[in-house]
C-alpha cells in the first residue's frame, strides 16, 4: 500500500499498513518557515493570496512524514461574502465588524456563490493538488453553522455565548433561519472544494460542545443532517468538535464517515459511545507535544492500544496544534505513531 492511500483508506474503515497522522493546524506559527512568511503578509492576505496560502499548506507537507495535506484558509472567510466584517487581531483572534442580533440582520445575509466569492480558496485547492502530486491527499474544510453561527452573533470568540444562546432560546424563528442560511453555504462551499480538488472535507463545529443535548437536539441536528446528506458522497466527510462527549451519539445520528473527538474522552470510549458506525479522528491532548520524547510516546501507545485491530483510526490532536510546539517533538510523534502502529498490528 503507498502512503497516498493511507488517510482514505482508514476514512472508510478499510485496513492500513500502519496508523495515518495529521494534525489540525499543521500549518502554522509553531514552524519557522510559517513565520517568515507570516513577517511579511497578514493572515488574510495568506489565506486570500493562492500561491501564499499554497505554499504554507505544503511547508508541513516537505517537513514531516504527515499522511494528508488540509488547506491553508479559515473557516471565517465565507462570512465576508455573506456581508459581515472581518478582521484578525495579533492578539484578540477574529473580530466581526457588524454582528448578527436581530431577525432583521438574519434577512440581510446573502447567499453566497464559491465558485467567484471564495475563487481564490478553490484556486488554492487546485494548486495545491498539483503541488501535491498524488503524494498525500488534501482535505477541503469548512465551519459548521452553530460554530459559525455563534461567530455571527457574538460578533468573535466567546466566554459564555450568552449572545448566541440567548438568540437561540428568545428568538427561535431568526436563529434556525440563522442555521439555515449558514447550512446552504456550507452545501454549496464544500461541494466547490470537492469539484476543485479536495479528496476528503472536515466540518468544524468546535463550539458545539457548550450546547446541552437537548438543545443540540432541537437547534442543531436538523441543520447537520441536512448538511451531511447534501455532501458529494465521492469523498469522506469528518465531523468534529471540542468538548463533545456528551453529544457523541447525536453527532453521529447527524453524520460523517469520521468523527473527530478530543483528548477528554478515551478513543476507545468515544468509539463505543459512536455505535462504532463512522471511523474516529483523535485524540492526543496537544500539550504533550511540550512534553517529552517519553511521555509522547507512551500517549500514543495507550491511544493506539485503545484501537489497534480496528480499521479506522486517524491519528490527530484532540485540537489545533499550539503555538511554541516543538518541532522536533512533532517528527517524533509523527513517526511514534507509524512505527508502534506498524509494530502492533
Ligand atoms: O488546520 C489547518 O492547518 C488549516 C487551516 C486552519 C486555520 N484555521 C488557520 C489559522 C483551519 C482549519 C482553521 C479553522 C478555524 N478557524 C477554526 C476551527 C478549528 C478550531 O481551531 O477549533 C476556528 C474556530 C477558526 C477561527 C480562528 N482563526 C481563530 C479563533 C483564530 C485565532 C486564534 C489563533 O490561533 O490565533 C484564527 C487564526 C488562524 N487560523 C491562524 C491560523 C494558522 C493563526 C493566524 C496567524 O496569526 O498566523
Amino acid at each position: 500500500m503507498t502512503k497516498s492511500e493511507r488517510f482514505l483508506r482508514a476514512c472508510r474503515k478499510e485496513p492500513v499498513d500502519c496508523t495515518p497522522v495529521w494534525l489540525m493546524r499543521q500549518a502554522g506559527r509553531y514552524m519557522e518557515e510559517y513565520r517568515l512568511v507570516r513577517e511579511k503578509h497578514s493572515f488574510l492576505e495568506m489565506c486570500r493570496t493562492p500561491e501564499l496560502a499554497v505554499e504554507v499548506t505544503l511547508q508541513p507537507i516537505r517537513r514531516f512524514d504527515l499522511d494528508a495535506a488540509i488547506i491553508f484558509s479559515d473557516i471565517l472567510l465565507p462570512l465576508e461574502k455573506m456581508g459581515v466584517s472581518l478582521s484578525f487581531s495579533d492578539t484578540g483572534g477574529p473580530a466581526l465588524g457588524n454582528p448578527v442580533r436581530s431577525k432583521q440582520d438574519v434577512l440581510n445575509l446573502k447567499a453566497i456563490d464559491p465558485e467567484t466569492d471564495l475563487a481564490y480558496v478553490l484556486k488554492a485547492i487546485e494548486m495545491t493538488r498539483q503541488g501535491l502530486g498524488g503524494t498525500v491527499p488534501l482535505i477541503g474544510f469548512c465551519g459548521a453553522p452553530f460554530t459559525l453561527a455563534s461567530y455571527l452573533i457574538e460578533g468573535g470568540g466567546s466566554k459564555y455565548y450568552k449572545l448566541a444562546k440567548g438568540m437561540m432560546h428568545t428568538e427561535e424563528s431568526a436563529f434556525h433561519l440563522l442555521m439555515e442560511k449558514l447550512t446552504d453555504m456550507a452545501c454549496l462551499y464544500v461541494n466547490a472544494q470537492i469539484r476543485h480538488g479536495a479528496q476528503a472535507v472536515q466540518m468544524f463545529d468546535s463550539w458545539v460542545g457548550i450546547l446541552s443535548t437537548t438543545d443540540y437536539r432541537t437547534y442543531v441536528l436538523p441543520h447537520m443532517k441536512r448538511l451531511f446528506s447534501s455532501i458529494d458522497k465521492s469523498v469522506p466527510a469528518i465531523h468534529f468538535g471540542v468538548g463533545t462527549y456528551h453529544l457523541l451519539p447525536l453527532m453521529e445520528e447527524a453524520g460523517g464517515d469520521v468523527i473527530g473527538v478530543d483528548w477528554r474522552v478515551p478513543i476507545d470510549e468515544a468509539w463505543a459511545l459512536l455505535g462504532r458506525r463512522p471511523a474516529v479522528q483523535g485524540n492526543l491532548d496537544p500539550t504533550v507535544l511540550f512534553t517529552s520524547r517519553e511521555s509522547i510516546e507512551g500517549q500514543v501507545k495507550d491511544i493506539l492500544a485503545r484501537v489497534i485491530g480496528s480499521p479506522g483510526h486517524i491519528f490527530n490532536l484532540g485540537h489545533g496544534i499550539l503555538p511554541g510546539t516543538p518541532v522536533e517533538n512533532v517528527d517524533f510523534l509523527i513517526s511514534s505513531v507509524h512505527d508502534q502502529s506498524k509494530l502492533a498490528s
